[in-house]
């Protein structure tokens, strides 16, 4: 077998089941599951009926690249999204099955294993840039972001060694589990370093259209390149989905846009990886992606949860609400781990502890004494949950 496969780490939520493992809650209160990301407001009926007139597509193998169709719908939704003159349909967007993916392949298709390789990643961040990197050969190299750095990723703290050997940089704005966002600043010294260092950013936007006020999106990456004169979008690959955007998360449809050149290169290797979208799901997704109101509602349920819960969690915890993305990253009066069982065992709640999204680097796991509240079960249910996690006696 590949020996990397020994390199990877358990998957956070086989870490939880574990921690649970012998624990009994209450019976008389029902489980309210804070620990999983997973979006669970309906998927909007137009994807549905999208979805069900194009069964015949079935027939068909599809295209690696996607139709023509459902690249400029994805084109045309960034051009509007991101106030951007021209994204080309035809090289700068690739359709993909989900963000997870391509957010794995990328690595695959970018990293050159017969040298060194580093690939940078936030730290706490998305289990799956690390598994991509392990698989690609490279390192990971962690950089920690803390409430004193603002859960900034401080690149000013990669020496110039590190910096010859980084191929790849995973960025992660609105940031999963803290919601940053990432400031026109940043991209700037973003892009320069990687002019600089030869690198290939991948910016991983699942987040982009999880925010609380109407007309205050997010920056995103490729706005961020246009506003700096790169409108080539020079060594970024930015990926979005539809998982979050359209509580689709099991229609598996993203995209991933930027540098043509880049793209070209990863469109080889995905017809071999052999991962194109099935033609009914391209279909749904033209009508997912034409839409805008369905997304508008899902904001103001959001954005209704966070307004009532994050005060009352506020009461037994430290927590900020967050810029966007849909979790409260709360500090816990002592261990992660030990508060996570605790509300689980007292409250019948599931939250998940911080340290299972970070690594050990230097003695500190920057996740530890944090709990991942994730706010996607609906209103009356993150509600009650909030005022159990306020009224644990500790
Ligand atoms: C930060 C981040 N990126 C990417 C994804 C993958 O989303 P999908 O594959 O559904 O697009 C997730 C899913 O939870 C995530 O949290």
């Amino acid at each position: 077998m590949n020996p990397d496969l020994a390199r990877l780490q358990p998957y956070p939520f086989e870490r939880l089941g574990r921690l649970f493992e012998g624990v009994t809650p209450p019976t008389d209160l029902k489980l309210i599951d804070l620990s999983i990301g997973e979006p669970k407001h309906p998927t909007p009926q137009l994807i549905f009926d999208a979805l069900i007139a194009s069964l015949p597509g079935l027939a068909n193998y599809p295209a690696t690249r996607g139709t023509d169709a459902l690249r400029q719908s994805i084109a045309g939704w960034l051009m509007r999204r991101y106030t951007l003159p021209r994204v080309d349909h035809a090289t700068q967007v690739i359709p993909v099955c989900g963000s997870r993916e391509a957010l794995f392949a990328v690595a695959q298709a970018v990293v050159d294993r017969s040298r060194d390789a580093l690939v940078l990643s936030p730290n706490p961040f998305y289990q799956i840039y690390e598994g991509a990197t392990l698989l690609a050969g490279a390192q990971p190299h962690f950089l920690p972001a803390f409430p004193a750095n603002g859960f900034r990723m401080e690149f000013e703290r990669v020496t110039v060694d590190e910096w010859r050997h980084v191929q790849l940089a995973y960025v992660c704005s609105p940031g999963n589990p803290h919601g940053r966002v990432l400031t026109l600043d940043e991209w700037q010294q973003l892009f320069e370093l990687a002019d600089r260092h030869d690198f290939v950013i991948a910016a991983d936007e699942c987040y982009s259209e999880i925010y609380f006020e109407e007309g205050k999106a997010p920056l995103g990456a490729l706005q961020a390149a246009h506003a700096l004169g790169r409108d080539k979008f020079e060594r970024l690959l930015v990926f979005g989905s539809l998982s979050k955007r359209s509580n689709a998360p099991g229609l598996r449809s993203g995209y991933v846009a930027g540098d043509a050149a880049l793209l070209s290169q990863f469109l080889l290797y995905r017809t071999y990886h052999g991962n194109a979208m099935s033609p009914p799901v391209q279909a749904a997704s033209i009508a997912a992606w034409s839409d805008e109101l369905h997304v508008i509602e899902n904001r103001r349920k959001y954005a209704a949860k966070f307004a009532q819960a994050t005060p009352v969690v506020q009461r037994a915890l430290k927590v900020d609400k967050p810029e966007a993305a849909f979790y409260l990253w709360a500090a816990t009066p002592f261990d992660d781990e030990q508060y996570a069982r605790r509300l689980y065992a007292d409250c019948h709640v599931k939250a998940l502890p911080g340290s299972y999204l970070g690594r050990e680097r230097n003695g500190v796991n920057p996740g530890k004494g944090f709990v991942r509240l994730a706010l996607v079960a609906q209103e009356a249910d993150v509600l009650e949950a909030a005022h159990r996690i306020a009224n644990l006696k500790l």
